[in-house]
């Protein structure tokens, strides 16, 4: 169900993000707001901080910020929607209660009955592989293979003994409907006839519990491994969906978080094992094909992905396809190679957590380099014919990366490590990616229309037919939609002129985003969402709507985080440059002068960059001397702009193009005539 807006800001304000924070930092008061020690990383200095007149967060060491439903989500590791519920609910916001019609309500208890049975049986197989007599075999096997008292007991193992009613006599005198017991698979209807029977028997029992701690399967392992297949699971229920469990994900979820990565593995025992030695951030798809769920699930916690499989064909084609689908939702895979014969938890066993780390470090590949070793491997380096179409596949596999900034810098990273065998310059790969994205985009165009009809929201960088010229009205105009190469990866700290200038917009709104944006086109900006941001403003300020904290509605992804970072400053209280600015109040100075500092600080970022950028491109061998021609003609263009704006002061830098007037313009109230919203 979908929570309206205006019940959405009831909650937030009726939530003390304060107090929600307090549950779980221990904050003192400082300035305007709070501080305390970061939950998200380990810190023993406090630079998390909280302010509570704007709802928000921030931690200056990791990044994280955003409001309490963020918080909430983050530190509970709930969905958006129970965040919202356990809100509501503690401050007392009535929401709309789909929930209390009678088949909803009962809809609820059933799910409640069918965890608890669950839990029950998960208890209950490991009080048998604690006491029962023909449970001795599952002991001894576990201990055979090396498993502690420790390990077995944290991940809540069991053993199902091989009589067809042992579960079901118990659960029954426990009093759990023997319905209740079909539909979580504990017990199945007899085949022949009457009655039902217990559907583990004789198996070394795994339970596989949801990121909230909840067990919701079972996974069953045979002793004898001629005998029936090596484990069996349980049937697809209502609480039980295979396509979206990751084994071992509610023990992991805090230390991936911590790691900034996950480990994904093929098997129960691996993930048991790299545990038992102290590696934690581990979860296992248990041997099937990884899903897009799956892949969703993880990413709530790092997009850091580091495959292990199987060293055989198998494990190999599995990987293949696991990049892909990461690369497609915006994570980073890679892989390790385990030696030959061997799976993460023989690995492990054999050389201890120094051994396994060790390995990880030397041997980890990111995902080119290792489906390059792949096409190597397999001789499809030496054909000429057959390089081509490895070239291709891996610029398909590029185009898939949703990021622009991500996808440039593979781009670039695909290059180096193929230039030598493939010729050509990097432009040409950087066009052929870009083409290959184009035809995505249209193939999903196509598939969009014809489920919806929402066209989707460009990204690109401000159009050259229109906008007022860049800084200074002489000379030639730097070509705004030049692209700037990453040839660095891209820190996860953004500039902190790009966030004041943000700053600075919504605080004063459309009349400032316009004056901005006399000088400043978003392509200047380095930051990819602070980029999208600042075009979406200029879009607003164009259609003439209103531009204040709310906008951020309008912002596709991760709006609460990026308000609390463009919002939140790290010198308390205000910036500097801000406080600075209010003391001198009688000299008129204001947010006028306070764009112009940045926009110089800005503007002169972005001239480096693109000479950096120029740079580059022109140590190239085969330019054509045109470009070469071109690339000059810029280059003294860059430079004679940056010269001038760092011999002259901030208040003269930016001179009104003739006929504007930025104080005119706000006097007018440029940006409040809010035209009355059309209904969609
Ligand atoms: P051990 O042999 O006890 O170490 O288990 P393992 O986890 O190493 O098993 P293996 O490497 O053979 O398989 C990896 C994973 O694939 C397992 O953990 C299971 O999740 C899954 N798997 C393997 N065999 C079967 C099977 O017969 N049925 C099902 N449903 N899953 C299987
Ligand atoms: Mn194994």
């Amino acid at each position: 169900m979908r929570i309206p807006e205006h019940k959405l800001d009831e909650i937030r304000q009726a939530a003390d993000i304060v107090e929600v924070v307090a549950d779980v930092v221990s904050l003192k008061k400082s300035g305007q707001g709070f501080t305390g020690l970061c939950p998200f990383h380990n810190e023993k200095t406090p630079s998390f901080r909280v302010n509570p007149d704007m709802g928000i967060f921030k931690c200056f060491g990791c990044g994280e910020g955003g409001d309490a439903f963020s918080f909430v989500m983050k530190t509970e590791h709930v969905s958006f929607m129970e965040a919202v519920r356990s809100l509501a609910e503690r401050y007392n916001v009535d929401l709309p209660e789909e929930d209390s019609t009678p088949e909803q309500a009962e809809r609820a208890t059933r799910f409640e009955k069918l965890y608890e049975a669950l839990r029950f049986a998960a208890n209950w197989y490991y009080q048998q592989l604690k006491h029962h007599e023909e449970a001795e075999k599952a002991r001894v096997y576990l201990q055979k293979r090396g498993f502690t008292i420790e390990t077995i007991r944290v991940f809540g193992l069991g053993y199902a003994p091989p009589s067809g009613q042992a579960l079901l006599d118990a659960a029954v005198q426990e009093g759990i409907d023997e319905s209740i017991l079909l539909d979580t698979d504990l017990v199945k209807p007899s085949s022949k006839g009457e009655g039902v029977y217990d559907s583990f028997r004789d198996r070394l029992m795994f339970p596989i519990l949801n990121p909230s701690a909840r067990v919701i399967g079972f996974a069953g392992r045979t002793f004898d491994e001629n005998k029936g297949p090596k484990y069996v699971n349980s049937a697809q229920t209502d609480v039980y969906n295979k396509s979206q469990v990751l084994y071992g994900i509610h023990l992991a979820k805090s230390v991936i978080r911590q790691e900034k990565q996950v480990i994904l593995v093929e098997g129960y025992t691996d993930v048991m094992s790299l545990a038992q030695h102290g590696v934690k951030n581990v979860v296992a798809n248990s041997g099937t094909a990884l899903t897009r769920e799956q892949l969703e699930l993880l990413k709530r916690y790092s997009n850091r992905l580091l495959m292990i499989y199987d060293a055989d064909a198998a494990g190999q084609k599995a990987m293949v396809r696991g990049i892909e689908l990461a690369l497609e939702m915006g994570l980073e895979p890679e892989t390790l190679q385990l030696p030959e014969g061997e799976d993460p938890d023989s690995f492990v066993k054999e050389q201890g957590q120094e051994g396994f780390i060790e390995h990880k470090r030397k041997n980890t590949e990111d995902y080119i380099t290792y489906l390059l070793r792949l096409a190597e491997e397999s001789g499809r380096l030496t054909s000429m014919h057959e390089r081509v179409h490895v070239i291709e596949e891996l610029v398909e596999l590029l185009a898939a990366i949703p990021d622009p900034v991500a996808r440039q810098v593979a781009t670039q990273q695909l290059h180096q490590s193929t230039h030598k065998f493939r010729g050509g310059s990097d432009r040409e790969l950087h066009a052929a990616v870009d083409a290959s994205v184009a035809k995505r985009q249209q193939r999903n165009k196509l598939r969009q229309t014809r489920t919806e009809d929402s066209g989707p929201r460009t990204v690109s960088g401000a159009s050259q037919a229109e906008g007022p010229p860049p800084i200074q009205d002489e000379g030639l105009p730097l070509d705004p939609s030049a692209e700037i190469s990453d040839s660095v990866t891209p820190s996860k700290r953004r500039p902190e002129y790009e966030r004041r200038l943000l700053k600075l917009c919504l605080e004063h709104g459309a009349w400032m985003v316009d004056y901005i944006y006399q000088y400043v086109y978003p392509s200047f900006l380095e930051d990819s969402q602070y980029r999208e941001f600042f075009e979406l403003l200029v879009e607003r300020a164009k259609r003439q709507e209103p531009i204040d904290r709310s906008t951020f509605r309008a912002f596709p992804s991760s709006t609460p985080e990026l308000l609390a970072t463009i919002f939140m400053e790290k010198h308390t209280p205000g910036s500097r440059m801000s406080e600075r600015m209010k003391q001198n109040r009688f000299d008129q100075v204001d947010e006028v002068m306070e764009a112009k500092s940045t926009m110089k600080v800005l503007v002169t970022h972005y001239l480096q960059r693109l000479k950096a950028s120029i740079t580059t491109e022109m140590s190239e061998d085969k330019l054509p001397d045109t470009r070469r021609q071109e690339l000059v003609t810029m280059m003294r263009e860059a430079q004679k702009q940056l010269n001038t704006l760092q011999s002259t002061a901030a208040e003269h830098c930016f001179e009104n193009p003739a006929g504007y007037d930025p104080e005119q313009k706000r006097k007018e109230g440029f940006s409040y005539t809010p035209k009355p919203r059309k209904s969609s």
